[in-house]
């Protein structure tokens, strides 16, 4: 595995890279949720870049940018022992500079439910993405389905700027209780681990009712909100087709259901694909 800190030496190594490339664009502090978009990559790519970079532009006013868990060391060892080609780890002054051209997200599906409670984050998160897309020139990319928002945007964004790359979905990974795989995981308290299931709990209860054929929007969303007073603050609960529009019964094969809430210091989000 080679460590690539700036763009020409990526240019360089990429010019080794003949047949299909992968790419797992990452904020580091790698967890299982990682492992299997960079597993998959592995095996479905002829060689595989995996980037770190915590991109400043999609965090807002307040957010965690300084204090976001970085572990440069560990995470180096696990791209190594999972068979990465390139680890591209930039500086934020090789990936931007002053006054620069920005994309924006579209201004309805950028700004509802992520987009309304972190108002620019989609703008930030796609600006970034569309640079390392462009510098990876991958064959494939891998995004998990826990962000499904922003997979949604990004999946838009390569449509809407004729982008070269296949975006590839991958499942969400959770722990043995059932919490939803995240780097911010680190920030809960032990008290608020055990209260933060109450997320795919509600997930979960959803699941049972249209499965038990209760497809009313309302009538799921209402149960949801009661399966979730463990939370600190519920931001939302969503159930919409996945084009993100909002939906008054499920759609079988057309719904995510989506919740984010505070837990402690984190902001979770969680999803179900129906
Ligand atoms: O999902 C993430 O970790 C980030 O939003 C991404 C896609 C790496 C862009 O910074």
């Amino acid at each position: 595995m080679i460590i690539v800190r700036d763009i020409e030496t990526l240019q360089e190594a990429k010019k080794e890279l003949g047949g299909t490339v992968g790419f797992v664009p990452t904020m580091g502090a790698l967890h299982h949720g990682h492992l299997s978009l960079i597993r998959q990559a592995r095996e479905e790519n002829d060689h595989l870049i995996v980037s770190i970079f915590v991109n400043p532009t999609q965090f807002l006013e307040g957010e965690d940018l300084d204090s976001y868990p970085r572990k440069e060391e560990a995470d180096r060892k696990i791209c190594e022992l999972a068979g990465v080609d390139v680890l591209f780890m930039p500086t934020i002054d090789e990936m931007y500079e002053h006054d620069e051209l920005c994309i924006g997200a579209p201004a309805v599906r950028g700004y509802i439910l992520e987009g309304e409670k972190r108002p620019g984050h989609f703008d930030g998160m796609l600006q970034v993405v569309m640079k390392l897309l462009n510098l990876s020139a991958a064959t494939r990319a891998y995004f998990g389905k826990k962000d499904a928002q922003q997979l949604a945007l990004i999946t838009q964004m390569v449509k809407n700027y004729f982008m070269d790359v296949q975006i590839v979905p991958c499942e969400i990974v959770r722990d043995e209780n059932g919490l939803a795989l995240s780097s911010r995981n680190v920030y809960l308290e032990s008290d608020e681990k055990r209260r933060a299931l109450c997320l795919s709990r509600a997930l979960k209860r959803a699941t049972k009712m249209v499965m038990a054929g209760e497809l009313s929007v309302k009538s799921i969303k209402k149960e949801m909100f009661e399966v979730l007073d463990e939370a600190d603050k519920i931001e939302y609960v969503a159930i919409v087709n996945r084009e993100f529009k909002a939906l008054e019964e499920v759609e079988i094969g057309n719904t995510i259901i989506l919740v984010a809430a505070w837990v402690g210091k984190p902001r979770l989000i969680d999803n179900l694909w129906i």
